[in-house]
């Protein structure tokens, strides 16, 4: 007889379900206590800035919503006029402190070069003091002004049926949409693809909201805080959510998040594929949010909330982000013979 069956046959059994419950919420406490010490001490929300790759983090995302602005359907001269003064000045701490820089930091000037390039060419005067601080950060970094995509529809869907590199190459994401609808049947076609993840013992917990009604809609990207300037040219909404229940450990606790982040990417080649413009946007949502989405579609609570994807018909010519990646060496640890 093991230990546990010792204890069992001593004490009566609804005590020992109340100490199991007991023992249950105690694992679960430290398991999420482990993991929220991590994000505290090295994610850049608590301890601001204090390593290099807390500035690279801030300034990437500062210099990404940049280059959005650039290619808003819309554009709208002076837009971001906080997020580039951020821009600059952690530019500058960044050189200051790393003067080895990451080739991201260049790409980031590159796209505040772009930024004034853009304004002075329709004689759109910036403020005296955000020129200043480009003009230093020039002295410091010699990078010519990016260049955001310009594509057409042709050229965006022309490697549908091309080898995985080029299809993969190909697909990025698009913040301009024609007020042409979607057709629900290729939507569900994108669906049955996504089908096709990988998720852990094959449990399936994937799940797809598909928003076309187009009050339905506004509420549901009113919700969400990164489609400013495009989500209302969106014809359709998909939410990626995820089923708790199928999970049996706490040690599974983030296991929703893995399988939900590959079947959105999987749906993400999919639309692509079935030449739907479409856009990841996240789900980082206030807790009111969250629970507002929920009632709007009426996701059960045994549902977790993954991401929501704006989608559309693509126009023939459009801008996409340019959104340069790392190179492989930086991402890759080899452990050889
Ligand atoms: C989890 C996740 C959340 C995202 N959220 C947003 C968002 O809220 N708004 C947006 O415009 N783009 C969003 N994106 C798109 C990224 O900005 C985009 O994938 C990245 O810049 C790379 O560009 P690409 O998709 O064109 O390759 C998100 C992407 C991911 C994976």
């Amino acid at each position: 007889m093991n230990l546990k069956n010792v204890v069992k046959s001593l004490i009566n059994k609804r005590y020992f379900r109340f100490f199991q419950k007991i023992n249950m919420y105690r694992v679960t406490y430290n398991a999420f206590r482990y993991d929220a010490l991590r994000y505290i001490s090295h994610s850049n929300s608590f301890l601001k800035f204090d390593t290099e790759d807390k500035l690279l983090g801030q300034i990437i995302a500062e210099y990404h919503a940049i280059e959005k602005g650039i290619c808003m359907p819309q554009r709208r001269m002076g837009f971001g006029k906080q997020v580039i003064n951020n821009l600059l000045d952690h530019c500058m701490i960044y050189l200051n402190r790393y003067p080895l820089y990451h080739d991201q930091i260049k790409h980031a000037v590159a796209v505040i070069l772009e930024y004034q390039r853009i304004h002075h060419g329709v004689g759109f005067k910036l403020d005296d003091d955000l020129e200043e601080k480009m003009s230093q950060l020039k002295r410091q970094i010699n990078s010519a002004p990016a260049r955001q995509v310009t594509s057409t529809k042709e050229a965006f869907f022309s490697e549908r049926y091309s080898s995985f590199d080029k299809f993969s190459e190909s697909r990025h994401s698009v913040r301009n949409f024609t007020s042409e609808p979607v057709s629900l049947e290729k939507i569900k076609q994108s669906v049955s693809l996504a089908r096709n993840s990988p998720s852990s013992c094959n449990r399936q917990p994937s799940k797809v909201y598909i928003v076309q009604n187009e009050q339905l809609r506004r509420q549901v990207l009113e919700l969400q805080n990164g489609n400013r300037g495009f989500g209302h040219l969106a014809t359709t909404v998909l939410v990626v959510t995820e089923n708790l229940s199928y999970f049996l450990s706490i040690n599974e606790r983030n296991e929703a998040y893995i399988n939900g982040g590959m079947f959105a990417m999987n749906l993400l080649y999919a639309l692509h594929f079935n030449e739907i413009g479409a856009c990841p946007l996240n789900w980082c949502a206030e807790k009111q949010n969250d629970i507002s989405l929920r009632k709007l579609l009426d996701i059960p609570d045994n549902e977790i909330i993954i991401m929501l994807i704006a989608c559309g018909q693509v126009p023939d010519t459009f801008m996409l982000a340019s959104s340069p990646r790392k190179s492989v060496d930086e991402i890759i640890r080899i452990y050889g013979e």
